[in-house]
């Protein structure tokens, strides 16, 4: 087993058999090889054996078979797709498959392999590709990400699309009355941004909202920020390092009454927090997962202080494990006097019950 220290850490290992075996390559040739600069021959391609007086050039397809096989021989999860996206991100790709066959066979300058080097030595430590890469794309949007803020998951993505159909909903319903008022503007509140993902793309499909963004974790409050100037979306959002609790109705009406309350807490039950991957235990705040021993403790929180929030009528939208929509239904049945009513469980794209839009009743 793969321990830190050994040859697949370090520079040493560029000189170790296993690479000079993977990438076809005699002893004597090797050292020069990720040092060198390519020097491309018009005559020759740096993949064909025949020009065996000349070192063998590393493409990018070389690079990505390597690590992949290093990865595997240590144990690494998804090893291919770590490699491919480490090798496309040094190339200024999103992906691998978007590299043309130009890109694919021209041969990686020193400096690339160095780069690629260091970057596959932290996903060797099990350091998550998004925290390795620095910048993870979620929806149509680009974001920084840092060790130890929650990565975003992408069924994430479909908590945000069900905010933004009910409120085109809402301003469609409002634009076929025959006097036509003009539409409010929404306000959203996000109770624990992390990197901002949710918010900023709700910002960015819905260009009149404005949001509240409050996490209680300062290295989140502070990387929403950033994501949010990076954007050009700062203007929209008020960004709080607030830790929510039943009594913080007061800090978060600064634009008054709220339109949909969108959440994805930390719903990990108690239980299940033992079995989660080493990446995430090594590297993601454990803090923005663990939801208590119910997986509720900060979703009840959340739905105590909707009602004192929202305006009537309004929505909270969470993301949950698929064992707390009949919990919540029961939670909220105890509580009549919250006047909150579950109006539809959306599946994610697994099909697991997985999101919830609670309704505030009108009185
Ligand atoms: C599962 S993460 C979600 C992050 C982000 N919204 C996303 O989907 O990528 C939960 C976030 O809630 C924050 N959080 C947990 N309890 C909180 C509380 N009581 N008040 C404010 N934020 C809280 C955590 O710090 C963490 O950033």
């Amino acid at each position: 087993m793969w321990k830190p220290g050994t040859v697949f850490t370090t520079m040493r290992c560029l000189t170790h058999p296993l690479l000079r075996r993977l990438l076809g390559l005699s002893p004597q040739r090797m050292p020069g090889v990720l040092s060198q600069s390519p020097v491309l021959s018009p005559k020759c391609s740096p993949l064909r054996q025949s020009c065996s007086t000349r070192p063998r050039l590393v493409t990018a397809t070389d690079v990505v078979n390597y690590w992949q096989k290093v990865f595997e021989a240590n144990g690494i999860p998804e090893a291919r797709e770590s490699s491919e996206y480490i090798v496309s991100f040094v190339l200024g790709a999103k992906t691998f498959q978007s590299l043309n066959s130009k890109s694919l066979c021209t041969p990686l300058t020193a400096v690339q392999q160095e780069k690629i080097q260091q970057l596959s030595n932290k996903r060797l430590e099990r350091m998550p590709v998004q925290y390795v890469l620095g910048e993870w794309d979620f929806q149509d949007l680009t974001l920084k990400m840092r060790p130890p803020v929650f990565i975003p998951r992408p069924e994430t993505e479909d908590l945000v699309s069900l905010v933004v159909e009910e409120e085109s909903r809402k301003c469609g319903k409002n634009l076929g009355l025959y006097f036509p008022v003009p539409v409010p503007h929404a306000v959203i509140l996000e109770i624990g941004c992390g990197s901002g993902a949710i918010a900023l793309s709700l910002l960015c499909k819905l260009p009149q909202s404005r949001i509240i963004a409050v996490d209680k974790e300062k290295s989140a409050v502070d990387l929403t920020r950033e994501n949010a100037h990076r954007l050009r979306l700062q203007e929209r959002i008020h960004i709080l390092h607030h830790d929510v609790s039943y009594s913080s109705a007061k800090q978060l009406l600064l634009w008054g009454p709220i339109d949909f309350i969108v959440s994805n807490p930390p719903y990990v039950f108690r239980e299940d927090m033992a079995s989660l991957d080493t990446e995430v235990v090594r590297y993601e705040d454990l803090d923005a997962l663990d939801g208590g021993d119910d997986g509720m403790r900060v979703i009840k929180t959340i739905l105590a202080l909707a009602p004192s929030l929202l305006k009537d009528s309004g929505s909270v939208f969470l993301e949950v494990d698929p064992r707390h929509p009949n919990m919540v239904e029961n939670w909220l049945q105890a509580h009549p006097n919250l006047q909150l009513g579950i109006r539809a469980i959306h599946k994610d794209f697994c099909g697991k019950a997985r999101f919830l839009h609670i309704q505030k009743q009108s009185r």
